[in-house]
């Protein structure tokens, strides 16, 4: 059984809520960061940290191979967790269950609500009261499966998408650092 202290965190872009899991890593070590865009911002970053990465451009791959060399080199680096941090390409079914119960991710929503993309704009839309982010366990359903840990945050009168994201991304880096401490250790 490996261990699954030993985390892997995939990006797709900026990286902050990777960023926030190196920083605030407690219980657990992250031993890849691996992206399906070779230039993205976070794997510089990480380069700079000196953490290990490994990048695959996920445009004119085919979709089964792509997740097929992304799984080879988690288990090159002995991981035991996925921690998705703004990774945005859904995995295949065949990478799901090969990793079945071990794949997390963040979601800029109060999960069930809002699964999928535009979190923000929806919850503005609907004159939602709060809003949020959720740590939950991947399933082949996109944002569907079990909730692990979330937090609240307050919508103001006069929040646009790009403020209200502001507030709920503060919330992420707080909440998914704790949420995959304990999940490890369980
Ligand atoms: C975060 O807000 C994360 O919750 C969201 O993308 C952003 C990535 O920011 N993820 C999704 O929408 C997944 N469906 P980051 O690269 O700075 O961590």
């Amino acid at each position: 059984m490996r261990d699954p202290g030993r985390v892997a965190i995939l990006i797709s872009g900026r990286g902050s809520n990777m960023k926030a899991l190196v920083e605030q890593a407690q219980g657990y070590e992250v031993v890849l960061v691996a992206s399906n865009k070779p230039l993205a911002p976070g794997l510089e970053w990480a380069r700079a940290a000196g953490l290990p990465t490994w990048a695959l451009d996920g445009k004119g791959v085919d979709k089964q191979e792509f997740d097929r060399l992304l799984s080879a080199a988690l288990h090159d680096h002995q991981v035991g967790t996925i921690a998705l941090a703004g990774f945005m390409r859904i995995l295949s079914p065949w990478f799901v269950d090969q990793w079945r119960g071990r794949i997390v991710n963040i979601h800029p929503s109060l999960l069930p609500k809002y699964q999928g993309l535009d979190t923000h704009v929806r919850a503005l839309s609907a004159g939602d009261a709060v809003s949020g982010c959720s740590v939950h366990l991947v399933t082949e359903e996109l944002d569907a499966g079990e909730v692990l840990g979330s937090a609240e945050v307050p919508i103001e009168p006069d929040d646009t998408p790009e403020s209200l994201e502001q507030r709920v991304l503060a919330a992420e880096h707080q909440l998914y650092p704790k949420v995959l401490g304990e999940f490890v250790h369980k």
